[in-house]
Parts: C-alpha cells; structure tokens; sequence
C-alpha cells in the first residue's frame, strides 16, 4: 500500500465462510500500521453473518468507527444487512472497478467483500484502492443527501407504524 493510503482506524468483521479472508485482509492492514478492530467471527464454525454485519455496521453508522470492512462468502448478505444502518454506505465490491467508484461517487463508508468469490490477492488490492480513492463530492454529495433525507422519511413512517400497533394486551 502507497503513502497515500488512510490511516482512520478500521473495524472488521465476518462469518465464517470468509473467515481466512478476513485474518489476510486484516494482517494486510496492520501490515500498514492501521488500526483493526475485529469484532470476529475468529474460526470457521457456522455463524449467522447478520450478526456480524450488525456490529461493524452499528459502529459506523453511530460514528464510532469511519469506516468499516465486511466479508462473507459472496458478500451479499453483509452488504444487504450493513445498509440497514443509517448513514451506511456499505458496498459491494469484488472487483476493482467497483471498490474505486464506490469511494469516487458513493463515498462507501463500508467495504464488503465476498470470501468464496476473490482471493488474498484481489482482495489487498481491493483494499488498498478503496483506502486510497477520495470522495469527489460535487453533484455526487447532492445524491447521497437525497438518501439521507429518505433514510428520515423511513424512520418516521416507521415511528408511525408503530404508533398505530395494536397493543399486547388488547
Ligand atoms: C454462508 O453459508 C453464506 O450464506 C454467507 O457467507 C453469505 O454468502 C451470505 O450472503
């Protein structure tokens, strides 16, 4: 990895089926003096990925941690559970096309990748480019507040739902 690689530190998680994945992508990192936490999964006994995808995703979208990196088999379901979370752009990126663009015009504050699709070695470049691309902010900005706003109108559809439940105890 260049100089021109971020230094924020990075939390980490997986399930099983890209747990190697993970111990590599992470060593990469350290390897590059960022800091990793890793909320595990730490062997390849079957876990549920949401879980997982839950606590990197929890942690970006509260700020905690700025950016954040996922792995599963396919990357899928991480990608699917990770943009549950307000203001996270989690993406799915098994080429190196998609990680570049992802941080130019979707300013992904989440990096997902797939453990049974790539290897170590798409993956470290992967991960290198995706630290080292800037947000190009301009018209593509505008867009993601868009998805903000939308974001609110969920939370307060919801918040209504809610209010309209018919209670337990009927
Ligand atoms: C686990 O078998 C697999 O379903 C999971 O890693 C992921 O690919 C889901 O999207």
């Amino acid at each position: 990895m260049s100089t021109n690689v971020i230094q924020t530190p990075i939390i980490i998680g997986c399930d099983h089926a890209a747990y190697p994945l993970k111990e590599k992508v992470k060593a990469h990192l350290i390897e590059k003096a960022i800091d990793v936490e890793d909320v595990g999964t730490n062997s390849d006994l079957s876990v549920d990925y949401s879980d997982f995808g839950a606590k990197v995703a929890s942690q970006v979208s509260t700020g905690k941690y700025d950016r954040g990196i996922l792995l599963c088999g396919t990357g899928l379901g991480m990608s699917m559970v990770a943009n549950k979370f307000p203001h996270v752009r989690a993406a799915l990126c098994n080429d190196l096309f998609s990680a570049i663009m992802s941080r130019r015009h979707n300013d992904a504050n989440i990096l997902v990748m797939g453990g049974r699709v790539i290897g170590e070695a798409l993956a470290g470049e992967i991960v290198k480019a995706w630290l080292e691309t800037p947000f190009e902010g301009g018209r593509h900005q505008k867009r993601i507040d868009n998805f903000e706003n939308l974001e609110r109108i969920e939370q307060r559809l919801g918040e209504k739902l809610e209010n309209h439940m018919p209670s337990d105890n009927g």
